[in-house]
């Protein structure tokens, strides 16, 4: 019995060294327990890039292909629109594929994009390294003939772009991944098989998830396409396990709650529930709201019109009442298959740079006030306190009439000091039963669309 003796002195080391190596293990629970690193919550503000094959007819939106060929298509309106788009300018016969060798990205520029993210405010960005079409944007061994390397730009986007962003000052950079195929094989049979194969999940989508992490160490993983089934079907939990256990970015990456039919909302790391997923209150788990510039597509659409794309005004609202709930907003914009971010993107970008570059202390690093995240006395009132809680900040959305401001939410102290940012001198309180601030004249204030009150020293009810 030479060997039970070795194995009582052998096993709480091995244990040990275990737990050490792998605190993580393959179970939503333990995976669920991990804290998000803490850089992501006091960024708030990243840009979403949906670039791909889908950007060369640049049409209806992303979902182009599914709603040409579908077999049923999602929808018979797009079909529709897309079958007469197809008669009107394209041989019979010609492909989803045949548009491949048409993704020029000519002017593709990283310098000019990080250029454009810095300007607009946002410190992370999410490329799509492959969406539901399965055209990888960077040289996949499993994705052969059928990527960025092979054919179209013949460049690697995803490289590219990761390298300019770790190199900048102060971004992170984050990749989008679609777990299903619309078109693919293995996927469609596996899917026939009800899931119970699972030759794609081991032959393709692990692999090349693996080899994403382990060539461009992203710091986000968005994942997407995970609704036509379950997790374990995704061997989510394995990947996650291994992801935060032992990848290369085994201690800075954060994922999403995109990992199979019902993790949604639930599992995962940061919550982001639905597409423009914007609650009006305050959540207790992390949470993004990825939202589009064009209403109607992530993918650049040439069809769409001014009114197709929100206005700043509409921007800066989302913003301000995502960030007041406790979530991130991911502000998602279309290149065009030439490589340009078109400048209706950058305008509005420009527009939210400008207006953080005045009141960004109301944003980055800010906190959800607790006590209350609106105001029921003005219209378009949103609350963020400082990393302490000691100081409010009321962004105002619009700017009220006879420049006197009411709140029901703050009570203040005899400490308390009002200040606007930008301009100078304290703002003086006239009524504290309810609030009421009186404002300067609003031509003394440089910035649009929305304007932060500070207020110190406040006490809570
Ligand atoms: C890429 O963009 C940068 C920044 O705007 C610019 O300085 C540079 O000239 C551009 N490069 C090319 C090849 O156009
Ligand atoms: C898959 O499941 C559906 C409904 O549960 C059933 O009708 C079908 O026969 C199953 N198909 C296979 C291939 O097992
Ligand atoms: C905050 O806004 C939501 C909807 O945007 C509204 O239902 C709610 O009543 C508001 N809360 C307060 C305190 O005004
Ligand atoms: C007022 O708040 C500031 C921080 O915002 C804090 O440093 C200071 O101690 C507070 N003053 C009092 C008297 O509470």
């Amino acid at each position: 019995m030479e060997v039970s003796w070795a194995l009582i002195i052998a096993l709480p080391i091995v244990l040990a060294a275990g737990l050490k190596q792998e605190p993580y293990k393959p179970d939503w629970a333990s995976l669920d327990s991990r804290p998000n690193p803490d850089w992501y919550d006091k960024a708030k503000i990243g840009i979403f890039i949906h670039w791909g094959v889908y950007s060369v007819p640049s049409f209806t939106s992303e979902w182009f292909w599914i709603n040409w060929k579908g077999n049923p298509t999602p929808s018979k309106g797009q079909q529709k629109k897309i079958n007469d788009f197809m008669k009107s300018n394209y041989k019979p016969g010609f492909s989803y594929q045949d548009f491949a060798q048409d993704f020029t990205a000519e002017f593709f520029n990283v310098t000019k994009w990080v250029e454009i993210v810095q300007k607009s405010g946002a410190k992370y960005v999410v490329l799509t390294s492959k969406h539901h079409d399965g055209f990888a944007l960077w040289p996949s061994k499993y994705s052969f003939s059928w990527n960025s390397m092979d054919v179209g730009p013949h460049r690697d986007i995803v490289g590219e772009l990761a390298d300019a962003v770790k190199k900048s000052n102060g971004l992170h950079f984050g990749l989008y991944h679609s777990l299903f195929e619309w078109f693919h094989p293995m996927y469609l049979s596996d899917k026939a098989n009800n899931y119970t194969t699972n030759s794609f999940v081991k032959n393709k989508i692990l692999p090349e998830l693996m080899e994403l992490v382990q060539k461009y160490k992203p710091e986000i993983l968005w994942s997407d396409g995970e609704w036509e089934a379950e997790s374990s079907y995704w061997q989510a939990e394995q990947f996650l396990a291994w992801l935060y256990n032992s990848s290369p970015v085994a201690k800075s990456v954060l994922v999403n709650d995109r990992w199979g039919r019902g993790t949604l909302c639930k599992h995962g790391g940061y919550y982001t529930c639905s597409d423009r997923f914007n609650p009006g209150v305050l959540q207790t788990h992390k949470w993004e709201n990825a939202m589009t510039i064009d209403k109607h597509s992530w993918g650049y659409n040439r069809y769409s019109d001014l009114e197709d794309y929100i206005t700043p005004q509409e921007l800066i609202d989302t913003m301000a009442e995502t960030i007041a709930c406790g979530g991130n907003i991911l502000i998602n914009v279309g290149p065009s298959k030439d490589g340009k971010i078109p400048p209706i993107f950058q305008d509005r970008l420009y527009e939210v740079g400008n207006w953080l570059s005045v009141n960004g202390e109301a944003i980055y690093g800010s906190r959800p006030w607790d006590v209350c995240q609106n105001d029921t006395t003005t219209p378009k009132i949103w609350y963020t306190t400082d990393s302490t809680g000691e100081t409010l900040h009321v962004i105002m959305l619009r700017w009220p009439a006879s420049n006197v401001l009411y709140l029901a939410c703050p009570q203040t102290s005899k400490k308390s000091v009002i200040t606007m940012i930008g301009t100078k001198g304290r703002l003086e309180v006239t009524d504290k039963h309810i609030l009421k601030i009186s404002l300067p004249d609003k031509a003394v204030v440089k910035t649009n669309y929305a304007w932060v009150l500070k207020i110190t020293n406040i006490s809570s009810p």
